[in-house]
């Protein structure tokens, strides 16, 4: 992997049309990112990879689709207003702020000798306040405390408090899980790198709802699959490893929580991009508390009803997709040619087009019959007709968006009905016949 990697993926990612800045042409939104056409297939094909894997693969996990906003008492009992808190400290001089933990703050901040690190004045940086990482706002015209509603800063508390309407609505017995895909938002006070840390966001969170008593051995099921599923999308195991919450680490309800860490390289090194927990019976037990609705499940089998454990995954989606670009870009040497290329080695079933298609030239009937491939195929995978600059120029500008392969259209094929397929990674170039090309598509694309 590039040392340079990150910068040279947001410059890739700006020129090739998948994440730009919101809001550039006023100066940016701090930490808040726009998926372009590429980066918007890119994140979908992630998210349906996670929606397939965990919902339509399985008999035992139910979809959901929760509102962001929800009742503020939500979050009272989710324990987020009173806890869900960074403690910050700012600078009186250059009015930068930081986190209190923040290892570049010389000293203790609030006594004379604590030195800023960005002006590097000394005495400036106030003692840490607390500080919610929520985003508030108003629901109805009028903005009085009664009407403060969040932006919720994680989906899993939709999954909570839908789960009598869903088990009763489905009859899943227990044990059983509820998934959903959704935004989140955070006022994190140091975000950055790139789509790393970012004030809105994207989860994909599963509850699995279990007997208690049996939540370590499920626990130990969830981070056997989840891992799997990282490696499944082509994710370097030497890339991907565990975490271990210590003591400290760990949050006073949780009975055990590993993270799934990916090496993004460079100065961030290996970093969370899924959380595993076992939280225990804490979030049911509190919802039923401050809503006063019973939150249990009835065994009527064996005629008694119990409060269930719950196992969660909690996966970032652009987090994840962060680690498929970190993990897929290579710049290369290619054998006999004076100039490198950048390649997205992307899992194909990730790569926002599948394949290039292309005329040898602009002439003798080439690009004809490579337009009537490409409206051919557009129905069934996403293609990308393009007839602009030289063949290897073509070759290049797809390898680096990832597109797994190129069809490529020249003065044999209007006379037997061939055409060349190139694979991104090989450079191999076999001649098929073009009315085999959806098969030959379909297989390699399995493969
Ligand atoms: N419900 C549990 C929960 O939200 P978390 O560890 O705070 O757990 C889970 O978040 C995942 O969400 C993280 O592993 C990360 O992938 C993603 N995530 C959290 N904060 C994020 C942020 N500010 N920007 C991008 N992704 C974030």
């Amino acid at each position: 992997m590039h040392p340079d990697v990150m910068d040279r993926l947001v410059s890739l990612c700006k020129r090739r049309g998948f994440i730009f800045q919101s809001s550039e042409i006023y100066g940016g939104t701090g930490s808040v990112w726009d998926y372009g056409p590429l980066g918007v297939e890119l994140k979908k094909n992630l998210k349906d990879r996670w929606w397939h894997a965990m919902v339509r693969a399985r008999d035992d996990i139910e979809g959901l689709d929760a509102a962001i906003l929800m009742h503020p008492r939500v979050w009272e009992a989710s324990g987020h207003v009173a806890g869900f808190v960074d403690p910050l400290v700012d600078c009186r001089n250059c009015k930068k702020r930081f986190r209190a933990d923040d290892p570049r703050i010389k000293g203790e901040p609030g006594t004379p000798d604590a030195q800023c690190p960005a002006c590097g004045m000394k005495g400036t940086l106030n003692a840490p306040r607390q500080f919610n990482l929520m985003f508030k706002t108003f629901m109805g015209p009028v903005e009085d405390t009664a009407s403060i509603v969040y932006l919720r800063p994680e989906t899993a508390q939709g999954i909570y408090v839908n789960f009598t309407n869903v088990q009763q609505s489905t009859r899943q017995k227990i044990p059983f899980g509820i998934a959903q895909i959704g935004k989140a938002f955070r006022n994190e006070i140091t975000p950055g790198n790139f789509i790393f840390r970012t004030r809105e966001f994207e989860q994909m969170e599963m509850q699995f709802f279990v007997e208690p008593g049996t939540d370590m051995t499920w626990f130990e099921y969830w981070k056997d699959q989840r891992m799997r599923w990282h490696q499944s999308l082509g994710l370097d195991p030497a890339l991907l490893q565990f975490h271990q919450h210590t003591t400290e680490e760990l949050a006073h309800y949780a009975r055990a929580a590993f993270d799934v860490q990916f090496d993004f390289g460079g100065t961030l090194g290996f970093q969370e991009i899924e959380g595993i927990h076992n939280r225990g019976d804490f979030d049911l037990t509190r919802h039923a508390e401050f809503s006063g609705k019973k939150l249990e499940y009835v065994d009527q089998p064996n005629n008694r009803r119990f409060v269930p454990y719950v196992v969660e995954t909690s996966a970032g989606a652009d987090r994840t997709t962060l680690a498929v670009l970190v993990n897929a870009y290579r710049e290369e040497t290619v054998p006999g040619e004076s100039e490198g290329r950048t390649v997205l080695a992307l899992d194909p079933s990730l790569a926002p087009v599948k394949a290039g298609i292309f005329p040898l030239v602009k002439k003798d009937g080439m690009p004809e019959m490579a337009m009537r491939i490409a409206a051919d195929l557009r129905p069934h995978y996403p293609v990308f007709y393009d007839e602009a600059g030289a063949i290897g120029r073509r070759y290049r500008r797809q390898d680096e968006v990832g597109t797994p392969f190129c069809i490529t259209v020249d003065g044999q094929s209007t006379s037997d009905n061939t055409v060349t397929i190139r694979d991104r990674d090989s450079l191999q170039q076999d001649r098929v016949n073009a009315d085999q090309l959806r098969a030959v598509l379909q297989e390699r694309l399995a493969r």
